[in-house]
């Protein structure tokens, strides 16, 4: 543990990610690494500077007109600075540690050889296919440049909502190693206290998350695959008596999904309310999902752990009682028909799922899922011949 916040490299990112999935891994495993998410140890100023300079091609006194230079968090690939413009604006210049690709290279072999392990003691979910996902996302996630403009493609979704900022990127003082954004001022999303203190509606924040996410994912097929609550921040409304808004950050890992697996997720997702069997295999099998034997069932309960059980529970989130009943039956089907093959993808979305129901029961959300849902379910066949 103490070797994989030294190495502040992708292995913390695996580790967040491994940590975040409290329904995979044991609970005192998930206690332990969640450490990870605030315990990376700082790079001194001199070393960040340096990268700065040579990345903007100037001296920081010059580029902002002020620069904090003890950083306000450290990333698990960069440092994070507060500063302002010269026209007045904070902003967040999140400054990557020097040399993180090569780590990166170097833990994602650590990595690929712990899920290989991984793989021979544990059967019913293959990590392997998380790992190819990784290193297929890594080259961008080590560039700003792709992440600054994920970050406008995801504000450009969700421009017209007035529940949800995503900070704009500065051009002229980013690059593929710097990156500076509007700060913002938030609360983080799980810290209830303070929230609360702000009199801030918990419950609607639930919600206006839930509705960002079905935008992102059922409409756009394009999402921040991270949602971790070091990610998301609650701010003022714009206007007073206006709603709390949910701030969007750390577009590292922005997913877009092909059109066609997309338009599958929302059939899927139909199919899953309306307890339609064969509909569910077919969409599963369309996705790539393979079991060992070709069997409606088990492609069904999947189904049903994925989405059906919370849906049908009439809960506003997966609690911790819902996921072991969850988990123990889909072990029970694995067992006697295991996943041959799961779209990566899913994986990601799968992810994206359980951190939002972590944060949904953090924020006692009373949203009701399905009625969440359904407008987007609805959006999808409109317009086409029902039958
Ligand atoms: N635009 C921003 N405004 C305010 N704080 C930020 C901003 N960007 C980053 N931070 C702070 O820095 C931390 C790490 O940045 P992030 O982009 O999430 O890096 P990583 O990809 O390593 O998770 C965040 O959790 C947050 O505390
Ligand atoms: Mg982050």
């Amino acid at each position: 543990m103490r070797r994989a916040i030294r190495q502040q490299g992708l292995i913390i990112k695996t580790c967040q990610f491994l940590g975040s999935r409290a329904d995979i891994l044991m609970e005192e495993y998930v206690e332990t690494l969640s450490l990870l998410h605030d315990a990376v140890p700082p790079r001194p100023w001199r070393q960040m500077r340096q990268l700065v300079e040579r990345e903007l091609g100037g001296r920081v006194e010059d580029l902002y007109a002020a620069f904090n230079t003890t950083a306000v968090a450290a990333a698990s690939l960069a440092q994070v600075y507060r500063a302002r413009m010269h026209d007045g604006t904070d902003v967040a210049v999140k400054v990557q540690y020097p040399g993180v690709e090569g780590i990166v290279q170097a833990d994602l072999k650590n990595i690929r050889l712990l899920a290989n392990m991984w793989a021979r003691l544990e059967t019913v979910i293959d990590f392997r296919v998380v790992v190819d996902e990784m290193e297929r996302n890594a080259p961008e996630e080590v560039d700003f440049v792709h992440e600054g403009h994920a970050a406008e493609e995801i504000a450009g979704i969700l421009a017209s909502r007035d529940d949800v900022v995503v900070p704009r990127i500065y051009w002229e003082r980013s690059a593929r190693r710097v990156l500076t954004m509007d700060y913002l001022d938030g609360i983080k999303i799980t810290d209830l206290e303070a929230l609360h203190a702000a009199a801030y509606d918990t419950a609607q924040v639930a919600q206006s998350l839930i509705d960002i996410y079905n935008v992102m994912v059922l409409r756009h097929g394009m999402f921040h695959a991270d949602p971790h609550p070091g990610n998301l921040f609650v701010l003022p409304p714009i206007m007073p008596g206006g709603v709390a808004r949910i701030g969007l950050i750390d577009f590292g890992l922005t997913k877009r999904l092909p059109e066609a697996f997309r338009v599958q997720v929302v059939v899927l997702t139909s199919a899953i309310v309306a307890q339609h069997r064969e509909d569910v295999q077919r969409a599963m099998e369309g996705m790539g999902f393979r079991t060992r034997y070709e069997d409606e069932e088990t492609y069904y309960a999947l189904g049903e752990a994925f989405l059906g059980d919370v849906l049908r529970s009439g809960k506003a989130y997966a609690d911790q009682q819902l996921f072991a009943d969850v988990n123990l039956r889909l072990g029970r089907v694995l067992r006697s028909n295991p996943l041959v093959q799961v779209p990566g993808d899913v994986i990601l979305i799968a992810r994206v799922m359980g951190l939002l129901s972590g944060i949904g029961r953090t924020l006692d959300s009373k949203t009701d899922i399905l009625e969440a849902l359904v407008p987007y379910l609805e959006e999808e066949t409109a317009g086409e011949p029902t039958g």
